[in-house]
């Protein structure tokens, strides 16, 4: 343990990060800041040959972080051979459902097998990818143990780290977010609190890998089940007749005991839609059902239904039916300012709103096109006259970046699920059924009458 300790103090360490993605990139540019060595893997050879050529493709991290440290403290490669040469290695590969919606851990499992080729004696391993408690002894800690005849926490040193990264977030990024570490061993567990600290701003050790995996969770299904919270208080305000725009605005007032959560078409990425049902699907095996998080899934995962439902009502107020109607999404990442499309739910709005036949355009200043059913999709531009021609317009994603007056301006109809149009005067509907005329919010007759003995989810 004393020469990697050595070797993290005076940063001559040398580190390797499996997977770069939106995570592994964005920890491979911060430790390459901090002056270690870093190898990055990646098995999608457009992803290595555009760093390698100065370019990212993560939209947090400039073109300009890359040429500073490529081939001098980075090296972005698609094969695993540096991992010989690491005192460190870092692995940030997804961790997503399968058809089943059960966890997909093959990819790590893939990743110790590649590290078992390679690694050698006294190299600290760190799991980064969100899963389930008890996957960083499974999956790495004893199959290393069984493969290589090795004692964790003597001859080689294993920790569970979760990012809390958060795309988009000017804020706050790596570097300033405090990192979560808990490793097999107390010796594991400093080893990897010694390197973060080198070169983060603060870290915090919990008693084991086990409780780190579970604080990420902890912390993304609180933010699925409020967000489900705020959807179903959304569908009942609109049978109710309550704004509910307006009574989060009042809640918010209250300095303490409130946290405010927005309602809107549904969530996506590959954190909060995902996350909990990893700790769902392992709290079975302890014969534990946890109704919350699956609650809050079928809540959440039924929003893009209901905007649709939506939609149909306001078309049918102006006798137009959805069926050959052109309907003009605007934004299709799964939240603002990003250009992530994973399981967004623009793109469900998208395909339901098809479905019905409407003729569905886009526009989205981060995702120049994106695939539908196998079909290349592209963009708009956001003229006044792409505006104009649409029977209506549904804000899905609110990007800073978007002109949304010149959206209210030209809209014929305007429909509004994240409330980004609060501060411009103009006939707005909004998500849950009010519109807005000007700074003043009005019930609709539309949604009164149209919602009356109907379901909530329909
Ligand atoms: N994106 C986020 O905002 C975020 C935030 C916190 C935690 N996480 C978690 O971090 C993990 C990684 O997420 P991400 O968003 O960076 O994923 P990503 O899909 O953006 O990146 C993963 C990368 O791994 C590569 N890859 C796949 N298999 C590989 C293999 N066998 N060897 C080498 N590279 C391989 C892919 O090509 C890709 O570039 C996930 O568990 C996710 O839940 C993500």
């Amino acid at each position: 343990m004393s020469e990697i300790l050595q070797k993290i103090r005076n940063r001559t360490a040398t580190a390797v990060v499996i997977g770069l993605g939106y995570v592994g990139l964005s920890v491979a540019v911060e430790a390459a800041r901090a002056s270690y060595l870093v190898y990055g893997i990646d098995i999608d050879q457009d992803k290595v040959d555009q760093l390698q050529s100065g370019k990212s493709y993560v939209s947090d991290i400039k073109d300009e972080d890359i040429q500073t440290l490529i081939h001098q403290r980075l090296h972005a490669v698609n094969e695993f051979s540096s991992i010989a040469e690491a005192d460190v290695v870092i692995i940030c590969l997804p961790t997503p459902l399968n058809k089943t919606r059960e966890p997909d851990v093959s990819m790590i499992s893939s990743a110790v097998a590649s590290i078992i080729q390679y690694v050698t004696k006294d190299t600290l391993i760190i799991l980064e990818s969100t899963t389930y408690p008890g996957t960083t002894e499974e999956l790495i800690q004893k199959v290393i143990e069984d493969e290589m005849g090795w004692k964790a926490g003597k001859d080689f040193f294993v920790c569970y780290s979760p990012e809390r990264i958060d795309p988009g977030n000017r804020k706050f990024n790596v570097k300033n977010t405090p990192k979560i570490i808990g490793g097999i061993s107390p010796v594991c567990a400093e080893l990897g609190a010694q390197f973060y600290g080198s070169f983060l701003q603060e870290v915090i050790p919990v008693s084991s890998t086990a409780a780190a995996e579970m604080v990420k969770l902890l912390e993304n299904t609180f933010r699925s089940v409020n967000i489900a919270l705020v959807n179903e208080l959304t569908l009942m305000c609109d049978r109710m007749g309550i704004n509910i725009w307006e009574i989060i605005d009042a809640a918010s007032s209250k300095p303490f005991g409130y946290i405010p959560f927005f309602p809107g078409p549904g969530i996506g990425g590959h954190c909060i839609p995902i996350d909990p049902i990893y700790l769902s699907w392992r709290a079975k095996m302890f014969g534990f059902h946890n109704k919350f998080i699956e609650l809050a899934d079928d809540i959440n995962s039924n929003m893009p239904r209901y905007v649709v439902s939506q939609i149909t009502d306001i078309l049918n107020e102006y006798e137009k039916p959805l069926k050959n109607s052109n309907i003009l999404c605007i934004g299709m990442a799964y939240k603002k300012d990003v250009n992530d499309l994973r399981e967004s739910p623009a793109l469900e709005v998208f395909k339901l709103l098809q479905q019905k036949e409407a003729n569905v355009t886009y526009y989205d200043p981060h995702i120049p096109h994106f695939k539908n059913d196998g079909q290349m999709v592209y963009s708009v531009e956001l003229t006044s006259e792409a505006i104009a021609e649409a029977d209506l317009v549904v804000i899905i994603t609110d990007h800073s970046s978007i002109d949304y007056p010149l959206i209210v301006e030209n809209a014929a109809l305007l429909y509004d699920t994240r409330n980004v149009t609060k501060p411009l005067e103009g006939n707005i509907m909004l998500l849950g059924g009010h519109k807005r005329y000007g700074n003043t919010f009005l019930r609709d007759e539309i949604f009164q009458t149209d919602m009356e003995g109907r379901d909530s989810f329909d």
